[in-house]
């Protein structure tokens, strides 16, 4: 169990650290996330923490007195982009010796990661691994006041922290882990052995967060976890729920807001899971399912548990009751021993759904999964080709799903301004992107708009 009164201990210590060597009025920290919606929200716990150690935030490293990058390792390149970024942090330390240069996350997970971080990086002064947020006040303490170098990790602590306080990036969209870690094993995939076992927040304190957020006016709220479908595992008896009555319990909350979710995984989404969003009042009509491959010789050497039927049969359930669902999907390319047959099953499957968007990926060996020990014969430069065959095959039906959209009407949030600044950015129940003339008091706000234009992928419309 977490002591809280030995976290707020340290938090007063860490305060009173701040106030001795202070650059300025206020220390300053940099937080910079890599990854997934999980380290996102991570990273809106550290926030939370550092905010109740008296620090302000900067967007930039030059003026921090705490610099934290949240890490991600799914991928490889996903992992040089934080080396690349951590050694560009030499001369800043050079120039503030009393800066604290932290890293966190999953890539911190990997024994032979942290051993290459301690060797060649000798100006990172804290590591610390996924599950170890709550232990930030003390580990920046040691750090701090007892100038301690410390690597500490914590994926195989099954304990869920509940009361880390969270300083949310949004103001109407909010993400709401509801378990952690993952049991799936899947060949290719690292996240079992840096985020450890699947583990559920239970019901209460899940909706209870949900209920918080809609009344204090959040307009989205993202429920997270690596395969939600399974949602409840390990719960006892008296505080069992399945994922599906967990979002029932959810939708039943009053109010004027979308609830989404992430991810799926196709051998747990029921026909149960289906008929609730199709009943539901607040459940986005967008069902994020990867299948990976097409395959089944290669969905089998990816250990995933349903095969290529399966998960069509759940698409044509999902298509049948839920109008205008919007589907999308994961892919990898270039499994280890997959042929240009098995891909073109991958490619087959993608045109027989007609998916919204798609995630795309060249397989990317990570070391200590079983997949990284199969023959790899296929050249990257080959798998490549694959690549653009596939995003091409995409760029079509994306189009085309948005071409169909014009003239037709839908219910969207606005966002924000687009990156090129001038027109707000729109999304649908279905996860698509709206770009519309408006004034900014419609940011955060739900609005009816018309489709008037598809380019593309992309949509223009106006408010009606
Ligand atoms: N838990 C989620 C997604 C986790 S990671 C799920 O099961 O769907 C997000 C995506 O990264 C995966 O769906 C997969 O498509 C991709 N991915 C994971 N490991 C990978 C690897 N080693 N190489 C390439 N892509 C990978
Ligand atoms: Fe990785 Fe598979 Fe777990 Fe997703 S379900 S996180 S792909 S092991
Ligand atoms: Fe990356 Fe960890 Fe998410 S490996 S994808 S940040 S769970």
């Amino acid at each position: 169990m977490q002591n809280r009164n030995e976290t707020e201990q340290y938090i007063s210590l860490v305060e009173q650290v701040m106030e001795i060597r202070k650059r300025g009025e206020q220390p300053l920290a940099f937080i910079r996330t890599y990854g997934c919606q999980q380290n996102v929200a991570d990273s809106e716990q550290v926030k939370g923490l550092l905010a109740e150690m008296g620090y302000g935030f900067t967007d930039t490293p030059d003026n921090a007195d705490f610099i934290l990058f949240n890490t991600c390792a799914v991928r490889e390149h996903a992992e040089d982009r934080v080396f690349g970024n951590v050694g560009a942090l030499k001369s800043l330390k050079r120039k503030h010796p009393s800066i604290l240069i932290a890293l966190c996350g999953c890539m911190m997970e990997q024994e032979h990661i942290a051993q290459r971080i301690h060797k060649s990086f000798p100006f990172v002064g804290l590591v610390f691994g996924t599950n170890c947020i709550h232990d930030l006040p003390k580990m920046m303490y040691q750090c701090l006041v007892d100038g301690k170098r410390l690597i500490v990790r914590g994926s195989q602590d099954t304990v869920i922290y509940e009361d880390i306080p969270k300083r949310r990036d949004g103001t109407f969209k909010a993400w709401l882990p509801i378990m952690y870690g993952c049991d799936n094993f899947c060949t290719y995939c690292i996240v079992p052995y840096v985020r450890g076992r699947e583990r559920s927040r239970t019901p209460e304190t899940v909706i209870n967060e949900a209920k918080s957020l809609i009344e204090s006016g959040y307009k989205e709220i993202t429920l997270l976890g690596q395969n939600v479908n399974s949602y409840g595992k390990g719960l006892s008896d008296d505080k069992k729920m399945t994922f599906a009555q967990l979002i029932t319990e959810i939708d039943k909350i009053e109010g004027d807001y979308l609830l989404r979710f992430m991810t799926s995984h196709p051998k747990d989404c029921s026909k149960e899971l289906i008929d609730t969003i199709a009943n539901s009042k607040h459940i986005s009509t967008h069902l994020h399912l990867p299948f990976q491959s097409g395959s089944d010789r290669i969905l089998k050497r990816m250990n995933r548990h349903y095969d290529r039927e399966k998960y069509l049969e759940i698409i044509r359930y999902a298509k049948e009751k839920i109008p205008n669902v919007s589907l999308t999907s994961d892919i990898i390319v270039g499994f280890p021993g997959e042929t240009y047959e098995d891909f073109q099953e991958t490619l087959s499957l993608v045109e027989e759904v007609g998916f919204t968007s798609l995630f795309t990926f060249i397989y990317s060996p990570r070391k200590g999964t079983p997949a990284s020990k199969m023959d790899d014969p296929i050249s990257y430069e080959e798998k490549n080709r694959w690549f653009q065959e596939l995003l091409a095959t995409q760029e079509k039906i994306s189009a085309r799903r948005c071409a169909d959209m014009v003239g037709r009407q839908y219910r969207v949030l606005v966002e924000g301004y687009t990156n090129h600044g001038t027109e707000l950015q729109a999304r649908t129940s279905g996860n698509i992107i709206v770009e519309l003339q408006g004034n900014e008091n419609l940011i955060g706000q739900f609005c009816d708009v018309e489709v008037t234009e598809a380019k593309n992928w992309i949509l223009k419309g106006k408010t009606i």
